[in-house]
């Protein structure tokens, strides 16, 4: 077992980060150690990408399985030449048109970057934060920082650094507060290497978003429920494990607004009536269930995935047994909302 360290939380602002703050987390980051810290689009666990012990920490603190890779983040284009081989003209368009933003790019790597980082591949994802707290460590610390999510793998990604502190509570030194994070869901990753770019995880940009600047790409098959028989369907490792989960258990209604609303009625009643506690989560004003809660997903996509993680906390902290979520459309971010319920899904029910 790993001693416990004492837990330190600094709140900064995310607009004028405080310099005597970002020194502090910058020295520790530099020195090999692990901080916390706000991203757009949700909390980081961050260390010195370069550094391989430092890495292992990482983790060891997670629980993570280590070929599951983690996401470089950098300051600046300098940094980014000094993890990479290579660049093409399609490559630099991403680049100019969505850094610093919440959308990952996967290179070939360069010999600079240690295989812990990377899970064992030859590639490396990268990508430059928007947020002013992120940007400032990074620069500060003078080294790209490596930082998943900064949850207990297996649970959902913390978008405030609260949720930081009841995962990791204990196991890091530094967490800095810079408040809700912006965006709710985790960067799109794009594999920019194959001749057609293919998106592995879908997030804060859309498809369409990115083929508007450089033409087709297409979503990894397992995106779309395509089984592959090859061994390669773990293109991106973080796919094959479960993910975003509360305790509770989570069961998602898909189908037509009037079926979708019946179904739910009707399993909330069975639910109740086998004594369970269940909390309902729609973006529908008309669903009126019997459950111990109903919380609302939010009005537009951007309000649904800023608070979609804070929600399956707070499940949680309620004590429900059962979260039914009704299923939303697939269009831009929606797509991307519907891949973090489904993992995090026990069971999927269409009508
Ligand atoms: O928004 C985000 O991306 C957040 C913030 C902190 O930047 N980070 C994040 O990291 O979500 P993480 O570790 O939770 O998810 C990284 C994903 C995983 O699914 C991983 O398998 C994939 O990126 N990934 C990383 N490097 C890869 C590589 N070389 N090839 C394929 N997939 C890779
Ligand atoms: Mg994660």
């Amino acid at each position: 077992m790993n001693k416990r360290v004492k837990t330190e939380v600094l709140i900064i602002n995310s607009k004028k980060p405080d310099d005597v703050i970002i020194e502090r987390a910058s020295s520790l980051i530099r020195s090999g150690e692990i901080v916390a810290f706000p991203t757009e689009t949700v909390y980081g666990l961050g260390a010195n990408a370069l550094d391989p012990l430092a890495i292992s920490k990482i983790y060891q603190i997670k629980g993570r399985p280590s070929d599951n890779p983690l996401i470089v983040h950098i300051g600046d284009l300098n940094m980014l030449s000094g993890l990479i081989s290579t660049i093409s003209p399609r490559e630099m368009r991403m680049i100019k048109k969505f850094w610093p933003g919440p959308i990952t790019l996967i290179f070939k790597k360069s010999k600079s970057v240690p295989k812990i980082t990377t899970g064992g591949l030859g590639t490396v994802a990268v990508r430059m934060p928007r947020n002013k707290i992120a940007l400032a460590l990074i620069k500060r610390s003078g080294l790209p920082i490596a930082a998943p999510s900064a949850n207990l793998s297996g649970k959902p990604s913390p978008t405030n650094a609260s949720h930081v502190k009841e995962d990791l509570d204990g196991k890091v030194k530094l967490i800095l507060d810079g408040g809700r994070t912006e965006i709710g869901i985790e960067s799109t990753v794009i594999d920019m290497t194959p001749r057609i770019p293919v998106i592995l995880r879908p997030g804060g940009i859309s498809k369409e978003r990115i083929e508007d600047e450089i033409g087709e790409v297409r979503f990894h098959d397992t995106l779309l429920g395509i089984r592959s028989k090859s061994k390669k369907i773990n293109k991106s490792p973080g796919m094959k494990y479960r993910h975003y989960s509360p305790n509770a258990r989570v069961v998602i209604v898909e189908g037509s607004k009037t079926r979708a609303e019946e179904k739910i009625i009707e399993l909330t009643k069975k639910l109740k009536d086998d004594g369970k506690r269940v909390s309902i989560m729609t973006a529908s004003r008309s669903l009126k269930p019997n459950a111990d809660s109903v919380q609302f997903l939010g009005n537009n996509l951007d309000t649904i995935a800023r608070n979609l993680f804070a929600n399956l906390r707070k499940a949680d902290k309620d004590h429900i047994d059962v979260i039914v979520v009704q299923g939303i459309n697939y269009n831009n971010t929606g797509f991307a909302i519907m891949n973090r319920l489904k993992k995090a899904a026990d069971q999927i029910i269409k009508v």
